[in-house]
């Protein structure tokens, strides 16, 4: 099996070392021991073993998943982030020769991990005229009698938009006529500045998440599936053939932050995201000479269109190489002429960062 290379990642832990002002990651700042500590007043006992493993997944994040999600122990693969959780349900529902709609842009890895399983990929637009939301009726045109399952995030990334639970459930009713999964990928959701349930609940819709984003707890790396029974047996019988197990201890800690404290969590995540995307909204009605962009609808990532005749691909470079600006190609997310943009650093630095951005932009115009 060839593993095609993901640009997006390349790019990011290549340049991310070196660069003054980084624009280009999807997570909030971690949370730091003392924070967690405040937050819950759990702390390892010196009698617990850490050779301890569950490849079902620890109880205590299983019980904190399932009183999250209203679902049974039966529902739920716990895993290794949502990487992982992706690629299970990937590996458990495609076949070569399958065909997956995904929609585009997306997310690399969403299409590149199915490709490499043999299936192939269907494209489905979230347009930038349309708000980056999909368009209903052009979705039955795409099924064919070779497609298992269709692909989405929600927020998108990558332009942080929210698709609603009417929408999720129209796709999910063609979807179901047509005997189809849809995997949504919700690893955002909780950054929505409306709240929004999950859609797992609706019969054939899988969930993947983790708490690397929004949580603060990228280094726990724990993620998770909920998805129908069926489907869940299955991602874990593949389970055991990637990590077996995922961290005990992490799924410990991260089961144990959750149930204590994942509402305050989200707030910490909100606060940063509403106050930085507040400076930036400004910022772009400021600068509409370089930028075009749909507003997010929460998280820390958008997906502005720029102005200049450049690839995106150059542009990054560019202001890299120039100004020590890291922010992310749009053609990473198969959409040339628009750049995504993480705004989830400090204030202060996301200021000095546009700066940066438009000091960059102004010289590569008066040099094109
Ligand atoms: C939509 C989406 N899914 C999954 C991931 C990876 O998640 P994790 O870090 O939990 O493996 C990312 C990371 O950026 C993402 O954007």
């Amino acid at each position: 099996m060839q593993a095609p290379r993901i640009d997006l990642f390349e790019w990011l832990l290549r340049n991310a070392p070196h660069a003054t002002y980084n624009l280009a990651f999807s997570n909030i700042h971690g949370l730091t021991i003392q924070e967690y500590k405040t937050l819950t007043d759990f702390s390892f006992p010196d009698s617990f073993e850490l050779g301890s493993n569950a490849q079902y997944g620890a109880d205590e994040l299983k019980k904190t998943l399932c009183s999250m999600y209203n679902c049974a122990a039966s529902n739920l693969v716990t895993t290794t982030g949502a990487t992982e959780a992706n690629f299970l349900v990937f590996s458990s529902l495609l076949s070569k020769g399958d065909e997956f709609i995904i929609e585009q842009p997306g997310y690399q890895p969403m299409w590149l991990t199915p490709e490499m399983l043999g299936a192939r990929r269907i494209p489905w637009p979230r347009t930038f005229e349309r708000g980056f939301n999909v368009q209903i009726e052009t979705l039955t045109h795409l099924i064919t009698d070779k497609t298992k399952l269709i692909v989405l995030t929600n927020l998108h990334n990558p332009s942080g938009v929210l698709m609603n639970q009417k929408t999720l459930q129209e796709i999910a009713k063609i979807a179901a006529d047509h005997g189809l999964y849809v995997l949504v990928d919700e690893i955002f959701l909780g950054g929505s500045f409306l709240p929004q349930p999950s859609s797992f609940g609706i019969p054939n819709v899988i969930v993947t998440s983790s708490a690397t984003k929004i949580y603060g707890l990228g280094g726990l790396h724990s993620g998770w599936i909920i998805a129908p029974e069926e489907v869940a047996r299955h991602c874990q019988r593949v389970k055991a053939h990637t990590t077996g197990a995922a961290s005990y201890t992490s799924e410990i800690m991260t089961a144990r932050i959750l149930s204590a404290a994942r509402v305050e969590l989200i707030r910490r995540f909100q606060r940063r995201a509403k106050t930085n995307l507040e400076y930036l909204t400004k910022w772009m009605s400021h600068h509409t000479e370089f930028f075009e962009w749909v507003q997010p609808d929460g998280g820390i990532v958008c997906f502005p269109r720029y102005t200049m005749k450049i690839s995106s691909v150059d542009l990054c470079k560019y202001l890299f190489e120039t100004q020590k600006i890291l922010i992310n190609p749009g053609s990473f997310f198969n959409q040339d002429g628009f750049l995504r943009l993480s705004y989830g650093c400090d204030l202060p630095l996301l200021q000095s960062a546009l700066d940066a951005l438009e000091t960059g932009l102004r010289n590569l115009r008066s040099n094109l």
